[in-house]
């Protein structure tokens, strides 16, 4: 994979593809972590003379101009990051953005709106989605994949994007490519892996194929629920997809077999409904109220995993252990975060939603080997996939 060090950038126009698919609160960023993250990119390539065009989605807007999808608010927070202007167009291949383009001085940085505002490029047609990487490569003369959030998506700007132009992976695509390789190629033992988040159904591939790989599986979040059906336990008002509980009980099996070891949540924070302030008490795993609903691990629960977690070498972490916006339900995630920190081994964090937990509960965040940008291109990743992303700049 050739990297930015082997493009000549200086007076060119570089388009530079980066995942700043960062959340919003009534239009303030509540978690700039993706966009400090495309900084070293953008900076190297300013520093060298390239006219740099960043280009990004946010949300998914469907293919619609919809204004509370705008990229504005970014590009105010990147042109504060880099202490530098940023000009924001106010649309993605259109007059203003060829007007940024064209505004563009050596070492000056210009943000394209949301690229998700186009139906091309988001296109399952190859022809409109062609169409649409068109009219992107036309605006640039050199093309830099970073955006690993989204290397696991066949979108215009990710994928067809660098057929057309001479590209690069940028620092952050390569930096996360090697920590990954990390996990998949000569792991370092004990390997531990902690899965949490609410659905399973998202985690299905990389639990199958991580049963070949890793030494322990521990599993927490919404998703926990349907591992304690599959085991017979009566789990409440909790989260549960009960389409799920066959796979769920072949994969308990299959652990077995292959000596992978499943550590699963002993007790558990139940409550009357899905609020800070709802009435809850830890209760017994195999023993959740009929009217009651988990929203966290226990607290025997954080002592088990931590203890799983200390002697291992190698430790993945995807997804919270609970509802950790909500005080009351953040405290297992807590203690599997403070558990990665405590058995000194290397750390990968994957996904917005853990890494975001990481910072919200007061973390420091370079504490962990690596916090990965990308939560379901990491996990596409363990998974063996081929990422159209990572795949496009290897050609
Ligand atoms: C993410 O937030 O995981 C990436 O930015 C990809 O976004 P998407 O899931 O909407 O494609």
């Amino acid at each position: 994979m050739r990297t930015i060090d082997d493009l000549d950038v200086a007076g060119r126009r570089v388009l530079v593809r980066a995942d700043l698919n960062v959340p919003l609160q009534s239009g303030s960023i509540t978690d700039d972590g993706r966009i400090r993250a495309s900084l070293p990119t953008i900076e190297a390539l300013r520093t060298r003379g390239a006219k740099v065009i960043v280009c990004a989605h946010l949300g998914r807007p469907k293919g619609e101009v919809k204004p509370e999808f705008s990229l504005a608010p970014v590009a105010e927070r990147l042109g504060e990051l880099l202490g530098a202007d940023v000009t924001a167009a106010r649309d993605v291949v259109g007059d203003s953005a060829r007007a940024a383009v064209d505004g563009l001085a050596d070492g000056g940085v210009a943000l394209l709106e949301n690229l998700r505002f186009e139906p091309g490029e988001t296109s399952k047609d190859d022809a409109e989605r062609g169409a649409f990487a068109d009219r992107l490569a036309a605006l640039a003369d050199l093309y830099v994949g970073d955006g690993f959030g989204a290397v696991h998506r066949r979108h215009a700007s990710v994928y067809d994007v660098p057929e057309r132009l001479p590209h690069a992976a940028g620092g952050l695509i390569a930096a996360e490519v090697e920590v990954l390789k990390r996990l998949t190629e000569d792991v370092e033992r004990p390997y531990a892996v902690a899965l949490g988040g609410s659905k399973v159904s998202d985690k299905l591939g990389v639990i199958d194929n991580l049963l070949g790989k890793a030494d322990r599986i521990l599993i927490g979040g919404g998703m926990v629920f349907t591992f304690l059906k599959a085991q017979g336990h009566e789990v409440g008002k909790s989260l549960l997809e009960e389409d799920q509980l066959d796979t769920v009980r072949e994969y308990l099996r299959r652990a077995g077999e292959a000596g992978v070891e499943f550590v699963l949540p002993v007790d558990i924070v139940a409550a009357t409904a899905f609020a800070a302030d709802a009435e809850h008490d830890v209760v017994a795993a195999d023993a959740i109220p009929s009217d009651r609903l988990g929203l966290d691990i226990g607290p025997e629960s954080g002592k088990l995993f931590a203890a799983r977690l200390a002697d291992a070498r190698t430790v993945f972490w995807n997804g919270p252990m609970g509802v950790f916006e909500m005080e009351p339900y953040s405290h297992g995630t807590r203690a599997v975060a403070q558990a990665l920190l405590d058995s000194g081994a290397f750390t990968v964090v994957g996904g917005g939603d853990s890494a975001a937990a990481v910072r919200r509960l007061g973390f420091d965040e370079t504490a962990f080997s690596h916090i990965s940008t990308g939560g379901g291109a990491s996990l596409e990743y363990l998974e063996g996939k081929t990422l159209p992303g990572l795949q496009a700049l290897e050609d």
